[in-house]
């Protein structure tokens, strides 16, 4: 690390990018925990035998732990710091991955992924937060979507843990031991993030609404150089001497515009698919009729399509800005998932769905997918952060409830077709939210965004 005048003049984006790194494998964990289940479920079906529910369940419940665990997270970081709260969630991600491999029952099983999914959903918010707190703004969209550029690299990544274990054993193998390998895997990064984080500094707009002025100005310092270290605490300053957490202030006229964004913005990147695609994509495939082996092929190329775009993204998003790649990414959205529908109703072949898939995950991948998390992390002001992010990240996990339990239901009461159509009105409505309520962000600092309220 540069040390001596020249680096306290101008600060390290080397240090923060570090730092942002070390944050987003929290985005490592969030991806490896919601995709490993897809290559264990059928051997814990058989494990354990369970019935149709059950095996709903045994996914699900990850999902209900990460909504209860971002409903916790913003308190948890207001009140001990996003780092404490970071390491948290690395403690309980790792309990979970050694509980649920070691389960000799289901009722142990499920205990464990919920467990493992209250880290996840502290992660999921507080990764991105943190991230945002640090970033210098004209490199925030970027650093703050590192962490989904490692959720999609998590997910992408664990396929292939999956299929790997699987081919060292038979059946029988795979039924007794595979799935704990799969599952416990995660102690890994989990281990790795812990250690990490131990080595990061603490949010300075933390450690400023805390009172903790020297220290803040301290880390400042190392990230911006002296000078600009002094301009950014004294506009943070204000900005933390309101009290904050206060649930009331979030209903004020001003906020209250901020927080609907935040909340319509996370329900609406679930409603619009993206979980049908990422959870079920072998499943749809089969609809077209692709057998068994290229439907798993498919399946991966989602994958590195998700991960080719959601870097093309990380590129863009500090130059066109938030709001234009969300139009842009929803309108394609729109037209991938009515072209889908038609595809499915016409009974065309599957190459036309494929393609059109693909498209879609692309224009997820550049828009919804790192934005939304983007948005929740940098819309509000120093003082909501935590409790706001907090709320709107429970709406995005419910909602991927919602969408991942119905998803299945749908396509044999509704149909494929139909059910695209729906994703497709869904994916309109946001393009149309967008134009009309999101504002443009790139390039403000925070403390300039937590202005443009006040003046709502
Ligand atoms: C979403 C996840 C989704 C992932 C796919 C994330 O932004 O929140 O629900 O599985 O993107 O890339």
């Amino acid at each position: 690390m540069v040390k001596g005048t020249e680096y306290e003049e101008r600060g390290s984006i080397g240090f923060v990018s570090l730092i942002a790194t070390v944050a987003a494998v929290g985005g490592l964990l969030f991806g490896y925990d919601t995709a490993v289940i897809s290559g264990a479920i059928r051997f814990i079906q058989l494990k354990f035998t369970l019935g149709n529910f059950m095996v709903g369940w045994a996914v699900a419940c990850l999902i209900i732990g990460a909504t209860i665990g971002t409903g916790f997270a913003g308190k948890i970081s207001d009140l001990y710091g996003r780092k404490k709260a970071l390491i948290l969630a690395a403690i309980l991600f790792t309990l979970g991955s050694v509980f649920s491999g070691l389960a000799t029952n289901f009722t142990w099983f499920v205990i464990a992924r919920i467990i493992g999914g209250l880290g996840i959903g502290i992660s999921s918010v507080q990764s991105p937060l943190y991230i945002a707190e640090i970033a210098p703004a004209k490199i925030r969209g970027r650093l703050v979507s590192l962490n989904q550029l490692a959720v999609v690299t998590g997910i992408f990544a664990v396929y292939f843990l999956d299929l790997g274990i699987a081919s060292r054993g038979n059946l029988v193998w795979n039924v007794s031991t595979g799935w704990r390998w799969m599952l416990g895997f995660g102690v890994l990064p989990g281990v790795l993030f812990f250690i990490l984080l131990l080595l990061v500094p603490e949010s300075p707009r933390w450690l400023q609404l805390k009172g903790r002025e020297q220290e803040a100005f301290n880390i400042l310092k190392r990230i911006h150089g002296e000078s600009q270290a002094q301009i950014e605490l004294k506009t943070i300053k204000p900005s933390s001497n309101n009290g904050y957490g206060l649930l009331k202030q979030l209903f004020k006229p001003g906020l209250r515009h901020a927080l609907l964004i935040g909340v319509v913005l996370a329900v609406l990147q679930q409603v619009t698919g993206i979980n049908a695609i990422m959870y079920y994509a072998p499943e749809i495939f089969k609809h077209t009729g692709a057998g068994q082996n290229s439907s798993l092929v498919e399946t991966v190329w989602v994958g590195i399509i998700n991960l080719i775009f959601t870097i093309v993204s990380l590129w863009l998003i500090d130059k066109l800005g938030r709001k234009f790649l969300l139009l842009a990414g929803t309108a394609m959205m729109t037209i991938s998932l009515l072209v889908i529908g038609y595809a499915f109703h016409a009974g065309t072949a599957g190459s036309w769905v494929l393609i059109f898939i693909l498209l879609y995950v692309a224009s997820f991948a550049v828009s919804m997918g790192p934005i939304v998390w983007l948005v929740i992390a940098e819309i509000f002001p120093n003082r909501v952060r935590g409790t706001a992010s907090s709320i709107a990240s429970v709406a995005l996990w419910l909602a991927d409830y919602v969408v991942s339990q119905t998803f299945p239901v749908l396509l044999n009461s509704v149909g494929v077709a139909l059910t695209f159509w729906i994703f497709g009105i869904l994916s309109a409505f946001a393009f149309f939210f967008t134009l009309k309520a999101v504002p443009e962000t790139k390039g403000k600092s925070l403390e300039e965004i937590e202005h443009m309220w006040s003046r709502s």
